[in-house]
């Protein structure tokens, strides 16, 4: 008798294959042992393969992510939009419940991760009562809370949410499907390199560890594994709506206009803005981006809109800091990193183009705030207006002759001449206010 054993390897998943050939007479008998995981693997992959994204396929996906020893492959990881950038073999030490998703930010985050791993041998994540959405607080080892869990399958309108009955509506899922806002949390702190908005440290982290809530608040036993971003946990003595807004400094309200206007924020209420006691003053923390980066440009809303430091110029800081803002290398940084793709990135672009011409033209935050909102809640902005006006243009004049790249570098020109008129309309318009008020 012939024994064959084959161990498989397709990313970092791997199995195993026995093989026997048993002489039978004249023939020979073979039968072949497969590890069950590389049967699923195979179902799937060869679904995939022939182009069928059907249920069956999602289904073996399905059955293979919740096997305890499965092992997420870079090629899956990257097809569901959380690129592992690195293999498996970096300098990141072992830790027993954490693993980056890009391995690069160990030097950045390693203080943080090994505290919150150590903590979580003691004290499980801890939910979070408020907000919508799965949200945990990390411990470290003495049972501070040091980090924010948000797990990608537990946001919005997913079965995992264990707060079912806060959940959002399907238009709000188109606008930022459901499972993506993790990857706008890290992308709100990307691009604040400079540290010039606050956004607390965050990256994209594994868990796996029993103390998750899901299906509806029942506590799961056993370890689970789950994706989602981590924040470092940020001491503060509230949230805005606590308190009265005139307390806060106007620069600390200019940068969390700047941030929400380039993010395109759709869910900055007053919970979402933090504040901390720094001597004499107040600093505000900028936390939530989940809901950042919309597909649309019909929801942007900012609690700060009517605060009276909004109405006040902006600073040299502050404009020297919109001035330096590139948007296309921060759309490349963000589809880099974290996939961001060119639908997702489109709406950011266009509110950042009018954040840098308003702020260039002498505009003030609520002035430019006020295009990218809607005054009537059934009316479209301002912003929305110049967009429909660009895209009709743009489909006139090509009338499908040219290449989608062609049509939305046009798209892009049209939209930076519109805003110039109605910026330069928004100038007349305040000269005339002030003349005869
Ligand atoms: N980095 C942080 N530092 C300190 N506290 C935080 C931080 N991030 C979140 N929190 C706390 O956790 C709460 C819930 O977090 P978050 O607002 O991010 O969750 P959410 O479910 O997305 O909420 P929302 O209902 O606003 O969409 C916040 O209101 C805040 O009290
Ligand atoms: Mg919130």
């Amino acid at each position: 008798m012939n024994v064959e054993i084959t161990c498989t390897s397709i990313g970092e998943l791997s199995s195993l294959e026995i093989k026997f050939s048993i002489p039978k007479g004249s023939h020979e008998l073979t039968i072949v042992i497969e590890h069950p995981l590389l049967v699923l693997f195979r179902s799937w992959a060869e679904r995939k393969a022939s182009d069928e994204a059907s249920d069956e396929a999602s289904d073996a996906w399905e059955s293979l992510s919740q096997h305890s020893c499965f092992v997420e492959s870079e090629e899956l990881r990257s097809d569901r939009g959380l690129e592992c950038k690195q293999p498996a073999t970096s300098n990141q030490p072992q830790l027993s419940f954490l693993e980056l998703v890009d391995e690069r930010d160990w030097n950045q985050f390693s203080d943080l991760l090994q505290q919150v791993d150590e903590g979580l041998t003691f004290f499980p994540p801890e939910l979070c009562e408020e907000g919508v959405n799965g949200t945990y607080f990390m411990k470290d080892k003495t049972g501070k809370r040091i980090a924010v869990f948000k797990p990608q399958d537990e946001e919005g309108n997913s079965k995992n949410n264990p707060k079912q009955e806060s959940q959002t509506s399907d238009l709000n899922n188109k606008r930022i499907p459901t499972g993506e806002g993790v990857k706008r949390e890290v992308s709100a702190y990307l691009l604040d390199k400079e540290a010039f908005y606050s956004v607390p440290r965050t990256t994209l982290v594994n868990v796996t560890h029993s103390g998750f809530r899901s299906d509806a608040a029942v506590e799961v036993k056993t370890p689970v594994k789950k994706t989602g971003s981590l924040q470092e946990y940020v001491e503060n003595d509230g949230a805005s709506w606590d308190i009265g807004s005139t307390a806060f400094p106007v620069q600390e309200v200019h940068k969390i206009g700047i941030l929400d206007l380039q993010i395109l924020n759709n869910d900055r209420h007053g919970g979402n803005i933090l504040f901390r006691k720094e001597g004499n003053s107040l600093k505000l923390i900028p936390i939530d981006h989940g809901f950042s980066f919309p597909h649309g440009l019909d929801r942007a809303w900012f609690e700060w809109l009517h605060w009276p430091q909004a109405k006040q110029p902006f600073s040299a800081e502050s404009l020297d800091y919109i001035h330096r803002i590139d948007i296309e290398r921060d759309a490349s940084m963000l589809t880099a990193k974290l996939g961001m793709n060119a639908e997702t990135l489109r709406p950011m672009k266009i509110s950042t183009t009018l954040l840098k011409k308003g702020a260039a033209s002498g505009l003030t935050l609520h002035e430019i705030a006020q295009m990218v909102c809607r005054e009537d809640v059934n009316q479209p902005s301002v912003l929305e207006q110049i967009f429909e006006t660009a895209s009709e243009e743009v489909k006139k004049e090509s009338n499908g002759s040219w290449s989608p790249e062609e049509e939305e570098r046009q798209l892009l020109n049209v939209l930076s001449r519109l805003m110039d008129e109605k910026i330069v309309e928004r100038i007349h318009q305040k000269y005339r206010d002030q003349k005869y008020p």
